[in-house]
């Protein structure tokens, strides 16, 4: 029998990172090579009709997998039985714009998009968030869900995850498939810290196969601030990239991995407040992400993972204030 497809809803689909992943989605690499896929773009509704000339696009390749596209300006219908949501579409920050004020605008994209989710979406949702502030919008959407379990409520680090492994392989001079262990801690913005204390290259820890300087004063911050590198380059922020991590992250939710960098809802391990949606070490096993224990940090680690979850607690307070949560 044929099997039923798989809903997959896209916000902010008529945008440049929506543009990058439909396709790939429509293609097959989001959940599978067998798996067929049902599209649902939301969009504002001055930007439906540019939805609309993607989705022609997405007929024109005649995907064997794809059984369907919906478009539509209503969350309601966008993730009625959806059964994975990306959040894409956000509110970008502006010149003179406040950090208070970027959280503002966006608590107002992703209160609704939560309680729609939690009112329609069908029970196996799993939801990424992409638009940033990433890791408190997905906070915003999940506390607008108290029926869906927080846990498939996730931010996305894997891009920050894919830059570190890319920086060290070409530091190191070995491909990126001979780094295991690699992780991204804490939030999605230039405070995160990429590990290399527990990521291992041929088997050794690849901090010890750098130098010191290196480490702190070139990896760190070429990992951190490449977004703002893109920015800078482009005139535009990532979006094939950042499309690309989405696959992965999803792909990896879905199918499971044995250590990858996810940002999902903490349960209070090492030290980051519960409730918090934080970038840990994580493994994926049996559709649900698990933290991987048991790591000691030392106090190189452990100041650079506080002061990026101490910033995701003063996000987390600032939309508390703003009665957003
Ligand atoms: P973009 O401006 O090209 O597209 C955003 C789209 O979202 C627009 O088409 C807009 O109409 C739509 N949109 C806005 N509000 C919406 C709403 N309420 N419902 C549905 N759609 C809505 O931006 P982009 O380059 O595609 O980036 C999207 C977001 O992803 C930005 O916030 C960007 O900062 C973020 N981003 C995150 C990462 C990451 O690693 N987490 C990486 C790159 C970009
Ligand atoms: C990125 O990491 O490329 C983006 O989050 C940057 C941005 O601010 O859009």
């Amino acid at each position: 029998m044929a099997q039923t497809p798989v809903k997959v809803t896209v916000t902010g689909a008529a945008g440049q990172i929506g543009y990058a992943l439909l396709f790939r989605i429509a293609s097959g690499q989001l959940l599978g090579a067998d798996v067929p896929v049902k599209l649902s773009l939301l969009e504002v509704p001055q930007a439906v009709k540019a939805a609309e000339g993607t989705a022609m696009e997405l007929d024109d390749c005649a995907f064997p997998l794809l059984s369907g596209i919906e478009i539509t300006d209503d969350p309601n219908v966008a993730f009625a039985g959806a059964n994975v949501a990306l959040l894409v579409g956000a509110m970008p920050r502006k010149a003179g714009m406040e950090r208070g004020d970027l959280l503002e605008a966006n608590g107002g994209i992703f209160g609704p998009q939560g309680k729609a989710i939690n009112d329609n979406a069908a029970d196996d949702i799993r939801v990424l968030v992409v638009g940033n502030p990433a890791n408190t919008n997905a906070l915003i959407a999940q506390q607008h869900a108290p029926d869906v379990p927080a846990e498939r409520f996730t931010a996305m680090t894997r891009l920050d995850h894919n830059r570190a492994l890319s920086q060290l392989a070409a530091k190191l001079q070995v491909p990126v498939t001979e780094i295991k262990k690699m992780t991204i801690w804490g939030n999605h913005s230039a405070t995160q810290y990429p590990d290399l204390f527990h990521a291992e290259v041929g088997g050794k820890i690849a901090a010890e196969q750098v130098d010191e300087a290196w480490l702190r004063d070139t990896f760190i911050p070429t990992v951190a601030k490449r977004g703002a590198a893109i920015i800078e380059a482009r005139g535009a922020s990532s979006a094939a990239s950042a499309a690309n991590a989405a696959i992965d992250h999803v792909f990896d939710w879905v199918n499971g991995t044995e250590w990858t960098s996810a940002a999902i809802p903490s349960d209070g391990s090492y030290g980051v407040p519960e409730g918090i949606i934080s970038s840990f070490p994580v493994a994926s096993r049996g559709g649900r992400w698990e933290i991987i224990q048991g790591l000691e940090i030392d106090a190189f680690s452990r100041e650079r993972i506080d002061a990026s979850v101490r910033e995701l607690v003063e996000e987390r307070d600032a939309v508390r204030a703003l009665g957003l949560i």
